[in-house]
């Protein structure tokens, strides 16, 4: 999908003190109240509360998040449910979202007041991407995707069970009601999924009967005669972009190779999901490899196209900013998520500018400074101008891996000192195997987070990965003279503010180099690259400096492998009926990858483990097709097959 910019909407009221939109000449809900349209047509149209009850997931899927009524009416609805399901996951698609501030304003006097304090708090920045908010300790999960419904619809992997369509009225807005929205929806409908809308045109009764929902009306609310509600019962089946639910394992348990960053927060997002787990790793503590440096920077970028890498880094740094604040926050992790400057070496501040107008990014994501604007920032003055990301900023990965695990609480256990030799099925359980082929423990699921090992553990799986060694460099705060920023600065390398008495700046990075040893060129490298963020050569001889080396492990598209492993057996592997997209590629039932951080683990690891707890545990993906097609591990497996094909074509 490509991204388009995001045109917020103005907050505006009628005479009568109801929101309006003047581009599409409409109310956002009757004059009777939005709380009363949302109980009548949507939950009372989709038969909520009842349907939800006994569930262990409901999922909601809205055209139309508008002020976010409905949601709040909703999550209202399920608190006060004693027979509530185990989690609501409500998922709505807005293009043009308010602003935080007129957000705020338009629920000033809400009767759910409470509630849509939290939505507000939890507002994200407004950027083409599915932003995932969580209540309740994960047991509300607002999916929300900021763009066009024909854009997003076919992006979103999901299975529903209630629809509510709230777009404005079909007449003036027709493009969101119209047959291919229609038959999205039906490729999104779980088996017995229900629908409501206040509209009752008849082309969009039409549509839907097309699309394989039995419509009828109902009687309407607000000067609403009739309303529409539908279920999806198709005479057909409509072949589903999302493969079929798998049936979830009884036992909602899995085991975790590795307790770097990649296995803690896997941990975590897996308790957010409601599963237990157990974490092996091979050190006598968790974070001893590369996820042990004493601290690492995060951010999102900006590309010209706002191609993949961009998107994902940006949907990626959201995530991390609010996982590293609570690290900080309540984990008592050293570092600061106020904002980063990655300074530009190539563009001018005015193409830089031009690039984000372009790209309608907003500033609370990233900024254009040119560098007095970048220095008044950091304290330090830098050579060029800067981007500035406001939701970037530095961290201990050491700390983060352990708010982690302190997150998932009683939900996960982790052993230390445990090598894990090999790994094989045994029926429906994945073991784990010790030295001398000892079963060490066994369960449904299985997640590889064991960075290059992976690939060791389980050659038939194929991964390509490689290693790059890092030396990071640091130094006496006292001894820093000109080098003490109050930002994490990036560039070619990066330096981050003083923090228990040091200042680390960094780093190398060398293919197949397995040298474990601090090298005094590798500092002197550094210290080169210093010099470019600072302006100015640093004033310190080798001799004084400290540091630290590990690896990286990285995949060869410099993207994380993430998700369902394809199938190990390569007949199975070949015998999908199609292997032209990963989408169809087989998988080995219950086991998952997680590997490949390359230099992005801090960036990175939250939204990957929450795409693959959703994975593991069947709930919607809290991330767009097209970038889960990007980090799917079966990528590698799907490109041999293409590139086989072309040879054997010519
Ligand atoms: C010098 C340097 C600087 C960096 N700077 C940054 C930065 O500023 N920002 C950023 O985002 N990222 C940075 N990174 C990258 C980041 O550190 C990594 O992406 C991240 O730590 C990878 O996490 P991981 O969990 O995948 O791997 P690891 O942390 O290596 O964890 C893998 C774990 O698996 C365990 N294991 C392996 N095999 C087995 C087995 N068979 N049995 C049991 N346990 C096993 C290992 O002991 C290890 O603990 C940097 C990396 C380096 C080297
Ligand atoms: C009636 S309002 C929704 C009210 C909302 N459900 C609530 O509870 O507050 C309709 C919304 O649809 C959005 N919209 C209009 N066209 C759209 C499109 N093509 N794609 C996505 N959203 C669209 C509008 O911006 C508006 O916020």
């Amino acid at each position: 999908m490509k991204s388009s910019p995001i045109v917020p909407a103005p907050l505006q009221r009628d005479a009568h003190g109801v929101p309006v939109s003047t581009e599409y000449d409409d109310v956002y809900h009757p004059r009777i109240g939005p709380l009363a349209q949302a109980r009548h047509v949507f939950l009372g149209g989709n038969g909520l509360p009842k349907r939800w009850r006994g569930r262990e997931r409901f999922v909601v899927l809205e055209t139309g998040f508008g002020l976010g009524n409905n949601f709040l009416a909703t999550w209202q609805a399920w608190r006060d449910d004693a027979q509530r399901c185990g989690q609501l996951v409500f998922v709505s698609i807005e293009r043009h979202p308010l602003r935080q501030v007129d957000l705020r304003s338009a629920h000033q006097d809400s009767p759910l007041a409470e509630l849509a304090g939290r939505l507000v708090d939890a507002w994200p920045p407004l950027t083409h991407n599915l932003h995932q908010l969580v209540f309740e300790h994960g047991r509300v999960r607002l999916l929300l995707a900021f763009g066009d419904v024909q854009d997003w619809l076919p992006e979103l992997r999901a299975s529903v069970d209630a629809f509510y369509l709230d777009g404005f009225a079909p007449a003036r807005n027709p493009a969101m009601w119209d047959r291919r929205v229609c038959h999205a929806l039906g490729r999104l409908a779980a088996p017995g999924a229900t629908l409501a809308t206040w509209s009752a045109a008849s082309a969009l009764r039409a549509d839907l009967t097309s699309a394989g929902f039995e419509v009828h009306l109902a009687s309407g609310i607000g000067g609403k005669r009739d309303i529409t509600l539908a279920s999806f019962a198709p005479r057909f089946d409509p072949h589903p972009v999302a493969p079929p639910r798998p049936t979830e394992p009884v036992q909602r348990r899995a085991l975790i190779v590795g307790a770097g960053l990649a296995g803690c927060a896997t941990a975590w997002a897996l308790a957010e999901q409601g599963w237990e787990s157990r974490v092996l790793e091979r050190r006598e503590r968790i974070a001893a490899e590369a996820s042990g440096n004493p601290a690492g920077l995060f951010h999102g970028i900006v590309n010209a196209d706002d191609g993949l890498h961009a998107r994902f880094n940006r949907a990626a740094s959201v995530a991390a900013h609010a996982a590293v604040a609570s690290a900080i926050g309540n984990h008592g992790a050293a570092g600061s998520s106020a904002g980063l400057l990655r300074l530009e070496h190539d563009a001018g501040h005015d193409a830089m500018r031009a690039t984000l107008t372009r790209l309608g990014l907003p500033p609370d994501y990233v900024q254009a400074l040119d560098a007095s604007a970048a220095a008044a920032l950091c304290g330090i003055a830098v050579p060029s101008p800067a981007w500035f990301y406001p939701m970037g900023g530095w961290v201990d990965p050491r700390a983060l891996a352990r708010s982690f695990i302190e997150r998932a609480g009683g939900a996960v256990t982790v052993s230390h000192g445990v090598d894990v030799h090999a790994v094989r099925r045994a029926g429906d359980r994945w073991e784990v195997l010790g030295a001398g082929g000892r079963v060490i423990d066994s369960a449904p699921v299985l997640v590889l987070a064991n960075a290059a090992a992976a690939a060791a553990l389980l050659p038939t799986l194929q991964l390509p990965l490689d290693t790059t060694r890092g030396q990071l460099s640091w130094m006496a705060a006292s001894d820093a003279l000109g080098a003490t920023t109050r930002l994490p600065i990036a560039g070619a390398g990066y330096l981050l503010p003083p923090s228990d008495g040091r200042i680390v700046f960094g780093a190398t990075s060398s293919s197949n180099d397995p040298d474990p040893g601090l090298r005094a060129q590798d500092h002197r490298f550094n210290l080169a690259q210093l010099a470019r963020l600072t302006g100015e050569p640093a004033q310190i001889g080798v001799s004084q400096l400290e540091g630290r080396v590990a690896w990286r492990c990285v995949a060869p598209d410099r993207l994380p492998i993430v998700g369902a492993a394809p199938a190990l057996d390569p007949q199975v592997r070949a015998s999908a009926a199609r292997l032209d997209q990963v989408r169809n590629a087989a998988r080995e039932p219950g086991l998952f990858v997680f590997t490949a951080l390359g230099s992005r683990g801090i960036t990175w690891a939250a939204l990957c483990a929450e795409v693959l707890a959703a994975a593991i545990g069947s709930a919607p993906l809290p991330l767009e097709a097209s970038l889960l097609d990007a980090i799917d591990p079966a990528r590698f497996a799907v490109r041999a097959w293409r590139g086989a094909g072309r040879a054997r074509a010519v």
